[in-house]
């Protein structure tokens, strides 16, 4: 499929996951993509394939970073901001430096990176934005609390988004995937509270067979699933969607 043919891509969180898997599957539909992440890359080198050293939690890395991105691609049509980060506790025990740390990364992460995106994806005519909530942002996940709040977050940032810049052309959605495997869900055991109750988690079960599970059990889906997705609303398939979210979860909340 060669939907996405030299469309110029900056992917943030491309290091690992479903960012991993997105900046895979955008470069398999021929586009151009620039793949960031706080921590050193390793994808396999592809043609159109470039990799940039950023955190989004740090607005002049930020700056840097996407403009080094612009200045290779030169322009920008797609943003997809993957980047982010799940840290886990009772919320009466949650300290503030928690709840900062993950606002930071990912809700005040997505916006640093969109608006230094801005100037480029409106001069494209038909930029997107395609953002990463989550179905946490709208049914609940126990220990969570900052985490969910981000993802809220994100989903009303990305409406705000659509409508502002919806004449001159942009498109802003947010996907929300259910339980994924990634860096995230295979580092469970480590966020989780110690005396966890996992029986707060049956709500959380896709209906459709995954064939993955994580380290304490739950079913997952591959990244792959989400990053099709992602692939479909960044190309002219996604042209009439905007200002919405997409809920990737193997029917969780049906
Ligand atoms: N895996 C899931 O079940 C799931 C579900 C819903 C939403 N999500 C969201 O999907 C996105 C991708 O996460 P994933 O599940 O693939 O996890 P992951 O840990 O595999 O990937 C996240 C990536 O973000 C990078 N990152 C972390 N902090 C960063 C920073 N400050 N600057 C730049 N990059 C940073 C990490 O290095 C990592 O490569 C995240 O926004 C996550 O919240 C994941």
């Amino acid at each position: 499929m060669d939907r996405l043919r030299d469309r110029r891509i900056l992917v943030t969180g491309a290091g690992s996951g479903i960012g991993r898997a997105t900046t895979l599957r955008l470069l398999s539909e021929g586009a151009r993509v620039v793949a960031t992440d706080v921590t050193g890359l390793d994808l396999p080198p592809a043609p159109g394939l470039s990799m940039v050293t950023m955190d989004v939690a740090d607005e002049d890395s930020v700056a840097a970073g996407t403009a080094a991105a612009v200045e290779t691609l030169g322009g920008l049509d797609v943003l997809v901001n993957a980047a982010g980060i799940l840290l886990a506790s009772h919320t009466h025990e949650t300290s503030l430096e928690l709840w900062n740390r993950v606002l930071a990364v990912n809700l005040t992460g997505t916006f640093l990176v969109t608006r230094a995106a801005l100037p480029s994806l409106l001069e494209s005519g038909k930029g997107v934005v395609v953002n990463f909530s989550s179905t946490s942002a709208s049914f609940a996940h126990p220990y969570m609390a900052a985490y969910c709040a981000s993802k809220g977050g994100i989903q009303a940032f990305t409406h705000s988004l659509a409508l502002e810049y919806s004449k001159q052309g942009l498109r802003a959605v947010s996907v929300a995937p259910g339980s994924v495997k990634s860096g995230i869900t295979d580092s469970a055991a480590s966020w989780l509270p110690q005396d966890v109750d996992f029986s707060l988690f049956g709500r959380l079960l896709p209906i459709l067979p995954t064939g993955l599970t994580t380290e304490v059990g739950n079913p997952v889906a591959r990244p792959e699933a989400v990053a099709g997705v992602v692939a479909m609303l960044a190309s002219d398939d996604g042209e009439f969607i905007t200002g919405t979210e997409i809920r990737v979860d193997g029917g969780t909340h049906t």
